[in-house]
């Protein structure tokens, strides 16, 4: 039997009390039938503010998470549990082993703020809750450290060491990075120290497609993610979030060509014309596109047959200290 994936959906939607997110990285077919679409720190704002007890939620693992720290009356089922490759670099046990290097650099663990991006996992989440510390997305990570270094202490920033270095740059803050030899300041001189964790899919974009791009359209503006290598986010005329790449390049004259260091589904749902991928290699993000339309269909169909599949649990204590990291960013 042939099933129309995308009617069936629809038909889903209106029947159950259940709302479909998506992030931005999603395939199109998938974005295109999401209620909620938006940055990581849209779609968590945006879940607990929702009304419907059920979320299927279309993207990794670390977001379905998030809905469920936040929100835990609430059933979180993932068309794939697709985990992001950066959430997957750093658990607990490497939280506090950072924390053990920074002391045996001469940092007291009193005088460690931890700041933990959104893409981690529940437990990194809870061991940062549990010291005080934070959680910052892509969007809001520039207003987090700043926020953050008013405790005077020093900041631990992980799992990305681009994210925390690009801001730590912007910021004209000193930074290094936890295990590199020959790094510029040691964790007692600088004021953010990064673990060493990377999105593979952001280490695709260089300086040299910056320098291809420019070399070939000598006006073109080049547009990044800040998960992206410090030498690329320097070299760029811009850099932020899912959301904020989006508003600077709709913002742009329509004849201004733009190069986009992002992932694949979404520079290629921006404007068509005039605006290229930063890389000749298709910077698609593996685990974003597992989910299918056929995922999603039986997702929301397991709801109606109520043998709910794939739901997203986070053990108690856990979340109870992730929530206190989440809840110290909304508040900001
Ligand atoms: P945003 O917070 O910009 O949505 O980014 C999430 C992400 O995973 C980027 O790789
Ligand atoms: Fe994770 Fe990178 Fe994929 Fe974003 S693009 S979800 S950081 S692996």
């Amino acid at each position: 039997m042939n099933i129309d994936y995308k009617s069936e959906i629809e038909r889903l939607k209106r029947e159950l009390p259940v709302t479909v997110v998506g992030h931005y990285y999603q395939r199109d077919e998938v974005f295109e039938v999401a209620d909620i679409t938006g940055d990581s720190l849209e779609l968590a704002r945006r879940c607990d503010a929702d009304n419907n007890p059920w979320v299927v939620f279309c993207g990794v693992g670390f977001m379905g998470q998030s809905v469920k720290i936040l929100a835990p009356e609430k059933r979180v089922l993932m068309p794939k549990i697709a985990c992001c490759a950066m959430a997957r670099m750093m658990d607990g046990s490497y939280f506090d082993e950072s924390v053990a290097y920074m002391n045996k650099h001469g940092v007291k663990s009193e005088d460690i703020l931890p700041i933990t991006y959104i893409n981690s996992d529940a437990s990194v989440k809870a061991k940062v809750g549990k010291m005080g510390g934070l959680v910052c997305t892509s969007s809001n990570a520039f207003k987090i450290i700043e926020k953050g270094l008013e405790s005077g202490k020093k900041i631990l920033f992980v799992p990305d060491r681009c994210l925390g270095q690009n801001f730590a740059n912007s910021m004209g803050l000193k930074s290094c990075v936890i295990g590199v030899e020959g790094e510029e300041y040691t964790p007692a001189e600088a004021d953010v120290i990064c673990f060493n964790g990377f999105c593979s899919v952001h280490q695709l974009f260089t300086v040299d497609d910056i320098e291809f791009y420019r070399e070939k359209f000598p006006d073109i503006k080049i547009a990044v993610h800040p998960e992206c290598d410090p030498a690329v986010v320097k070299a760029a005329d811009f850099s932020g979030s899912t959301s904020q790449l989006i508003k600077y390049v709709n913002d742009l004259d329509p004849e201004q060509k733009v190069a986009i260091g992002t992932e694949y589904n979404l520079v290629n749902r921006m404007r068509k014309s005039n605006t290229y991928v930063l890389s000749s290699t298709k910077p698609e993000c593996p685990t974003m596109n597992e989910t299918t339309l056929e995922d999603v269909y039986l997702t929301l169909k397991s709801i109606e047959d109520e043998k709910p599949i794939n739901e997203i649990f986070v053990e108690e204590e856990t979340r109870k200290y992730a929530k206190l990291a989440l809840d110290r960013m909304l508040a900001l």
